[in-house]
């Protein structure tokens, strides 16, 4: 990962409201894809389930784990925004927190990004 990513990726994190793209206009790298996968399998998926379903094991106790392959689940939500609820969590959603660099959690939204369905 080059100097540029981590630039771009601060840039867009002081300014989260208008950092981005909307829906899915732009694709993201497979290999960003792939590591977002690997990532979400270890801290993810035991709530929002493999296929990003919301079901995961942690999930039969919790209400309301989002979808991700609903196509409407994130449409409304700018990167930016997933970018701050996977750092800092949201309601029973714990935060990643200094766990993650930056560029893990920008791989993990667009991973999640790409659960769903067309
Ligand atoms: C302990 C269970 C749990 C884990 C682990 C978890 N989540 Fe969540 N997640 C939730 C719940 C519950 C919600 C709904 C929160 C709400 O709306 O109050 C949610 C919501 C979300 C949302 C949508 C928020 C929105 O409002 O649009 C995203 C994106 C998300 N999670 C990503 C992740 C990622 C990426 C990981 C792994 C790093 C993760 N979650 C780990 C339970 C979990």
């Amino acid at each position: 990962m080059g100097a540029e990513t981590e630039r771009s990726a601060a840039r867009r994190i002081q300014n989260p409201a208008r950092s981005g793209r909307q829906g899915q206009s732009r694709q993201a790298r497979p290999e960003s894809l792939a590591k977002g996968k690997k990532l979400y399998g270890f801290d993810c998926a035991m709530c929002h389930g493999e296929s990003g379903d919301g079901k995961g094991d942690m999930a039969t106790d919790m209400k309301d784990v989002t979808d991700f392959t609903k196509p409407d689940a994130l449409k409304n939500r700018t990167d930016g925004e997933l970018f701050y609820i996977i750092r800092t969590g949201k309601g029973e959603m714990p935060p990643e927190g200094d766990r993650a660099k930056d560029d893990d959690i920008w791989n993990m939204v667009n991973y999640v990004r790409s659960l769903a369905k067309k």
